[in-house]
């Protein structure tokens, strides 16, 4: 409901002078100034800084505001400042409402300061008309079970699992294979000294094997998530149990058969690894006299090399089309591999082809003086001439003289990539964990969403979120294990929910909800003799808002993304400004920006709304009748947004939500597929054109994909135009 007497106050950053610059923030403040319920609006040089949260604090206090609005930056890494810094005022942390101008206007729109002040001022209209529909958070505590899952029993989960261990906290160390130890258990040796891998792995596996604090659950897999932040009851698929306790370091008691058993934990620590590309065919890989780097190992590790002629492939498979990246790790042990080699076999000749070589680090430079010391060939290649494999040699181009060489071999190594496991987008289903264009779980601070990316307590350490050595490997499981540690000690968690609730006097126990919620938060509950009633547990709600779009008698809300804030942000959005008129102290004089079309483009604030602000964020720039309007997820969008978006005259709208398989509430974004195409036959059975209704399914971190679509649709809609695009000219098409 809004409140018809609420005081709101609105604040506009000048980010030092990076808004200031290109938008006239003066004439922002003044615009905000005279929308409804506002009583106080302020330019701040910086409203994240110390003095700046203070100013904002003091005005909660002073003007007695019921809600904030402030303007400036990403919400996905400062509402949550704003927020706690308005709660230390007194103020409801559901009542602070962020906006961005940086990336939503100032940069994308620098060519042209009038349409970038326009369109910071419609952003702001767009969200005070949301603020006056905000309400206070509910409230949660949650008591922190205090035990850990590691998933993974590689070096970086038996290094948290110690981690926390020795903090005194009982862990559960969940292993696909039958041994510990990872990819590191197949490695000779490790890269920082040429320690034999197998000695340093059988110490850290004693030591978790032995420690009276860890379980370990080897040929188990995890199955099943269920519960919440801070009492998570995992389902594990094992069929083999061994819980440690006893001081016998040789005999361990198996189970030998498929049992299932529930694990409690108040963190869990991901550290499922990642696994070398497999050549599949490609480059005469037998496994033999070719073969991936991880295949030689064996070979090394036997301490006998056979091969006189050995040459060796860097970032086979890697940088090109397939698999973009660098893997990082592969030159470092193609260098380890020539040494062990030599100091095996010294006469035996070993060429070395690569592109670029990655040794970041003192030690790593060090290592290819020594190779070429003793007499490790180093040869470049182009990545537009590849070198040439047959069955005898490889021939290849030297990038330092042109000449042709044909290089016969023994052994041909290929330096295949570390690439995501198949398994990956499973886990990251089960978690609720991102995953980046290459299938890693993203790095925490990535892919942004407010204040963390995915729920608290859930840590991802070593390469399951990208390739690294074995030195980095360890020091984040450490590092994984002791901030699960320090979480688990804070005792209890405190958090407002973004959940979903039904309101029962409108609930009429259709039964619809239950199945549409990804994390079985929902159900149905007998209130009489012959309706049910539809509960939502919060501490399960991920905060996706799929049900109450599905919901028939819209019975369901949900905090930040109700209806009627929706609604009124379109509204805004459509409405202010169409025409503005002021005293430019950016561009100087007397200027106004005549109303357009304008395009809504809805954003999963996963994908399509990050990359928005990644394009600002990269220089980029799109048209400024293009509104961003955030979302949780895709499937938040309500085709009665889009209806009333087109009766409020918007041009068009794009839903712009993550790619097939990457929703981060799993299916929601085929929901959201299926509701554009009911929704745009519907349209076309009334004679309006539905080309006005766009979807685009894009990666966070690819903004030109975002960009592409938003031009498809331009040159669709013919009104392609530069950032000025309020002036352009509109011709209805339906
Ligand atoms: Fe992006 Fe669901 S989270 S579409």
């Amino acid at each position: 409901m809004v409140n018809e007497h609420l005081r709101l106050g609105v604040f506009i950053c000048d980010c030092g002078t990076r808004i200031a610059s290109i938008v006239d923030t003066q004439y922002v403040a003044q615009s905000a100034r005279q929308l409804e319920g506002v009583v106080w609006a302020e330019r701040l040089l910086y409203p994240c800084s110390k003095t700046g949260l203070a100013a904002i604090q003091q005005a909660v206090r002073d003007r007695g505001l019921d809600a904030v609005v402030v303007a400036g930056c990403t919400p996905r890494t400062h509402e949550r400042l704003f927020r706690r810094a308005c709660m230390a005022a007194g103020l409801d942390g559901g009542l602070v409402e962020m906006v961005n101008i940086r990336e939503g206007s100032a940069l994308v729109h620098q060519d042209d300061p009038t349409a970038a002040t326009a369109k910071a001022a419609s952003l702001v209209a767009m969200a005070v008309a949301k603020a006056a529909y905000l309400e206070p958070l509910p409230h949660f505590t949650a008591r922190l079970t205090q035990k850990v899952l590691v998933i993974g029993g590689g070096v970086a989960g038996m290094t948290a699992a110690l981690a926390l261990a020795n903090g005194g906290v009982p862990v559960t160390l969940v292993e696909r294979e039958t041994e510990l130890g990872g990819l590191v258990r197949h490695l000779s040796a490790r890269y920082q000294d040429g320690c034999p891998a197998a000695e340093v792995l059988a110490e850290k596996v004693d030591a978790v094997r032995t420690h009276p604090l860890v379980q370990v659950l080897t040929n188990a897999e995890v199955v099943e998530v269920q519960g919440t932040v801070g009492k998570w009851t995992v389902s594990t698929d094992s069929t083999t149990d061994k819980r440690i306790g006893s001081t016998t370091r040789t005999s361990y008691p198996f189970i030998r058969s498929p049992i299932r058993l529930s694990v409690d934990a108040g963190a869990i620590i991901v550290a499922t690894g990642a696994q070398p590309l497999h050549p599949a065919g490609r480059f005469e890989h037998d496994g033999r006299r070719v073969l991936t780097q991880l295949e030689f190992e064996a070979e090394l590790a036997a301490g006998k090399v056979d091969a006189s002629r050995v040459v060796m492939l860097l970032c086979a498979g890697s940088r090109d089309e397939r698999v973009p990246y660098c893997s990082g790790v592969c030159c470092l042990t193609a260098l380890r591999q020539a040494m062990q080699i030599k100091r095996a076999r010294p006469g035996a000749e070993v060429t070395l082809l690569y592109r670029d070589l990655y040794t970041a680090g003192d030690e790593y430079a060090e290592m290819v003086l020594k190779a070429q010391e003793v007499n490790v060939q180093f040869v470049r290649y182009e990545p537009s001439l590849l070198p040439a494999i047959d069955a005898e040699a490889v021939e290849v181009y030297g990038a330092q003289n042109g000449a042709a060489r044909r290089l016969p071999y023994d052994r041909l190594i290929l330096a295949t990539p570390l690439v995501a496991r198949p398994d990956a987008g499973r886990m990251a289903w089960l978690l609720g964990l991102p995953q980046d264009a290459a299938g890693f779980f993203a790095e925490p601070r990535r892919h942004l969403r407010p204040g963390t990316y995915a729920e608290p307590g859930i840590f991802v350490a070593g390469t399951a979120h990208h390739p690294v050595d074995t030195t980095e490997v360890e020091f984040q499981g450490y590092s994984a294990g002791t901030r699960a540690l320090r979480y688990l000690r804070q005792g209890q968690l405190e958090w407002e929910a973004l959940a979903a609730s039904v309101e029962a006097s409108l609930c009429t126990g259709c039964g619809t909800c239950p199945s549409t919620c990804p994390f079985g938060a929902i159900s149905m509950q007998r209130r009489d003799s012959v309706l049910s009633l539809a509960v939502v547990d919060p501490l399960r709600c991920g905060g996706c808002g799929n049900c109450v779009v599905a919901c028939p008698p819209k019975a369901i809300a949900m905090p930040y993304y109700n209806d009627n804030q929706v609604l009124a942000q379109i509204e805004a959005a459509l409405t202010q400004p169409s025409a503005i008129s002021c005293q430019s102290s950016v561009v100087g004089g007397q200027w106004s920006v005549v109303g357009g079309p304008k395009i809504l483009v809805f954003g999963c604030e996963w994908s399509g709304y990050a990359a928005l602000e990644l394009a600002g964020a990269r220089g980029l720039s799109y048209p400024a009748n293009i509104i961003p309007i955030r979302l949780p997820c895709s499937a938040r969008l309500d085709p009665n947004h889009v209806l009333w978006a087109f009766l409020n005259g918007a041009t068009g709208v794009i839903l712009a939500g993550c790619e097939p398989g990457t929703c981060h509430f799993g299916d929601g974004n085929r929901y959201a597929r299926e509701r554009i195409n009911q929704l745009r036959h519907m349209l076309a059975d009334h004679g309006f054109n539905p080309e006005r209704l766009q979807a685009a399914w894009v990666r966070p971190d690819d903004p030109e994909a975002i960009l592409e679509a938003i031009e498809q649709f331009m040159k669709l809609r013919g009104t392609r135009g530069n950032s000025g695009e309020l002036r352009g000219e509109y011709s209805p098409m339906s």
